[in-house]
């Protein structure tokens, strides 16, 4: 027994020694750590630029952008506003107004939507506001039924536009001066698409822990040099004489992103003198460069993929896109069933998430 024993511990012993062992663990660990590492390359590379504008006159067009007065577009509700909800905001003061972009078909979307992330109203006594942003359906039926959705739920903004693919950028504008109109003293605008998953808590706490006067925020999954499509007959074209520059500006995946209330002004302003590109994002993008605001990158924040549905990846995220309408309410249970995870399965679950997140645009090809 004894020696049997002292034969296991000397092979363990061995075992340990052995050189290929120690290689195996740390390639492992390396391998593990390079969507981490990627992370934080990416956060470090598009982190807020800290040196103040000196360009003079992008300093007037700043300074003109904040005090600009959308109160005055409240007299003229229903020439912007097939349903205007102007009272949404009324009650406790609202820290973040999220809009979501929702096809006028999407009713399932919505739904699920409701029943799940946009069920918190509050995150540490601090006020969310959730908006579903439409467009005008081509039947007379559907705006039947959106009518009765709006005055069921009272959380329907519509404009007066067809919603549309090349309309988005429409919707977008509508829903800045929606935003600067009937809930101007609100903290943060959120923009996210009906088919994303958000984690209200993580997203709200990070904006909690912001300082008060944080300014010029544009938050989230940032595209960097990104060539203009030239080819007519795809989705994404646009024109030299619209854009004639090689690449666009950085900008936020437009699937979800937070501005702060001076950014709505400034990219609100900006848009009025810019020739309208019909990709929401890249004209955000546009907008907010001509005011000096740089976008920053969050790896919380999952843009144009989706991160690979693991439970403990999900309760540490902000927002994940490409989620189906019946998957809403699964991954809001999963998320909020209090248990808590460990730091062993914390990293592997970020890691198969953010690994086949990584890896997906090979996998999609
Ligand atoms: C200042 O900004 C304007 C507008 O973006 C630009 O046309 C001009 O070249 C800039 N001036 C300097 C000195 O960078
Ligand atoms: C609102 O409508 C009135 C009358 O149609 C018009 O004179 C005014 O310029 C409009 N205001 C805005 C902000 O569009
Ligand atoms: C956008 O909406 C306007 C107003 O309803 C409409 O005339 C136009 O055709 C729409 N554009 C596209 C590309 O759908």
């Amino acid at each position: 027994m004894e020696m049997l024993r002292r034969f296991n511990k000397c092979r363990l012993i061995g075992f340990l020694r052995k050189p290929r062992l120690g290689v195996g663990l740390l390639l492992v660990l390396m391998l593990t750590g390079i969507p981490f590492l990627v992370d934080y390359a990416q956060e470090w590379t598009l982190r807020r630029d800290p040196t103040p504008i000196t360009n003079g006159s992008i300093v007037q067009m700043r300074a003109r952008a904040v005090s600009f007065n959308m109160e005055v577009f409240r007299h003229n509700a229903s020439k912007y506003y097939l349903i205007p909800n102007t009272n949404a905001c009324d009650g406790p003061d609202v820290f973040l107004v999220s809009f979501v972009i929702s096809k006028t078909g999407h009713f399932q979307s919505r739904e699920a939507i409701r029943q799940s992330w946009a069920s918190v109203k509050d995150v540490q006594g601090h006020t969310v506001l959730i908006l579903f942003a439409l467009g005008v359906p081509e039947s007379t039926e559907e705006q039947e039924r959106i009518e009765e959705e709006s005055s069921q739920y009272k959380d329907v903004v519509q404009g007066v536009f067809r919603d549309t693919y090349h309309n988005l950028t429409l919707k977008t504008i509508m829903i800045m001066q929606w935003f600067g109109t009937y809930c101007p003293a609100a903290r943060y605008l959120l923009k996210v698409d009906d088919d994303v998953f958000l984690n209200y808590h993580n997203l709200m706490e990070h904006l909690i822990g912001l300082s008060d006067d944080s300014e010029d925020l544009y938050l989230g999954w940032v595209h960097r040099r990104v060539r203009p499509v030239r080819n007519k007959n795809d989705l994404y074209y646009v024109s030299e004489s619209v854009y004639s520059k090689d690449v666009y500006p950085d900008y936020c995946s437009g699937t979800s992103y937070v501005v702060s209330k001076d950014v709505v002004l400034k990219v609100y302003v900006a848009a009025l003198t810019t020739p309208l590109i019909t990709i929401e994002d890249v004209f955000v993008g546009l907008c907010a460069h001509k005011m000096g605001v740089s976008p920053t990158h969050t790896s919380k924040i999952s843009g144009p993929v989706r991160f690979h549905l693991n439970q403990c990846c999900y309760k540490s995220i902000y927002a994940s896109h490409h989620i189906k309408p019946g998957e809403f309410l699964k991954i809001w249970k999963l998320v909020n069933d209090g248990s808590r995870c460990s730091l062993l399965a914390k990293y592997t679950g970020l890691f198969m998430c953010k690994a086949l997140a990584l890896l997906s645009p090979v996998i999609n090809q």
